[in-house]
């Protein structure tokens, strides 16, 4: 049983994610426990979210923990001109557990240094989205019954998308093949192609969303267009309908296709997808729940 920081989903070898698996799929039977009971979990959310915060609020409260913490920022005396250093102290003294959402590549690794309590980095940037990662790889196996070998296609802003890096690192245990469908201003940045190159994990890059590249998938995982890490708009406006998967387009894709998306869609799903039983991003946020949990009891020590 670990009591570390999980800021990267490259913290936990594959065995780990398997036993991670496993506990999720413990509190997906039952996730009414009270093993949390006499702990304080912070939350601090530097940015905005619904799911993450939202799930992992409800997670500590299903377990009988007590939850503090913020989702604005401008409430809080950073808008002071409190440091990021000064807060994690303060926080450290009150909690047994700090969850953070930051806007800054690599805040919550220096979080996990400073901090004298457990960090789980609720993403940082573009950089990582570990528990989103964990969901992820439950609703793969969930509807797929293995992480081996699958086609994995993923869509949309491959540049800045924290979600799919994540994801790319914590598949490269299970022979993943993947499709890269991106404009080429959001293609899958060098790091993580050279990081597929280093695993022996194949990869095909694509601009057209076509057809041809669903019907090979297993997942494919949709991914939207994040104006927020835009610095020139104009760029934005570019690239920001660049694709939009309708129903019809899964005429004729595998029979065990799943469609996911970590969610908020803005346009990237038209909602005539919602009703095919092949779109799984709703379930996918409810596993976060589970998922979010096994994390919680992971980075505590406690046993479930
Ligand atoms: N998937 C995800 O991170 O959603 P939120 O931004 O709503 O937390």
């Amino acid at each position: 049983m670990r009591k570390e920081s999980l800021v990267s989903i490259t913290d936990y070898s594959k065995e780990e994610i398997l036993d991670l698996l496993e506990k999720t799929k413990k509190f997906e039977e039952n996730p009414n426990r009270r093993v949390l009971e006499g702990k304080v979990i912070a939350t601090l959310f530097f940015e905005p979210s619904t799911r993450t915060r939202l799930s992992f609020e409800t997670a500590v409260n299903r377990l009988g923990g007590r939850v503090i913490g913020f989702s604005d920022a401008a409430t809080t005396s950073s808008s002071k001109g409190e440091t990021l250093k000064d807060t994690i102290m303060m926080v450290s003294n009150y909690a047994d557990l700090i969850i953070m959402r930051h806007y800054l590549e690599g805040a919550a690794r220096y979080a996990s240094e400073i901090s004298s309590i457990p960090i789980v980095n609720a993403g940082d940037g573009a950089n990582q989205h570990p528990s989103q990662t964990m969901l992820d790889l439950y609703s793969i196996y969930k509807t797929q019954g293995t992480l081996q070998n699958l086609n994995i296609t993923m869509v949309g802003d491959l540049k800045y998308g924290r979600t799919v890096h994540s994801l790319l690192m914590a598949m490269s245990h299970f022979n993943p093949t993947f499709h890269f469908v991106a404009p080429d201003e959001l293609k899958m940045p060098e790091e993580y192609k050279e990081f597929c190159r280093q695993n022996n994990i194949s990869y095909e890059e694509h601009s057209d969303f076509t057809e041809e590249v669903i019907n090979r998938a297993d997942i494919l995982y949709m991914t939207r267009v994040q104006r927020e890490r835009f610095t020139d708009l104009i760029e934005y406006e570019k690239v920001k309908n660049v694709y939009t998967l309708h129903n019809q387009m899964l005429n004729g894709s595998k029979p065990n296709l799943r469609v996911l998306h970590p969610l908020p869609r803005v346009n990237e799903i038209s909602y005539d997808v919602d009703d095919n039983p092949k779109a799984y991003y709703f379930q996918q946020a409810q596993n976060g729940l589970y998922a979010r949990q096994a994390i919680i009891c992971n980075v505590l020590g406690t046993e479930i």
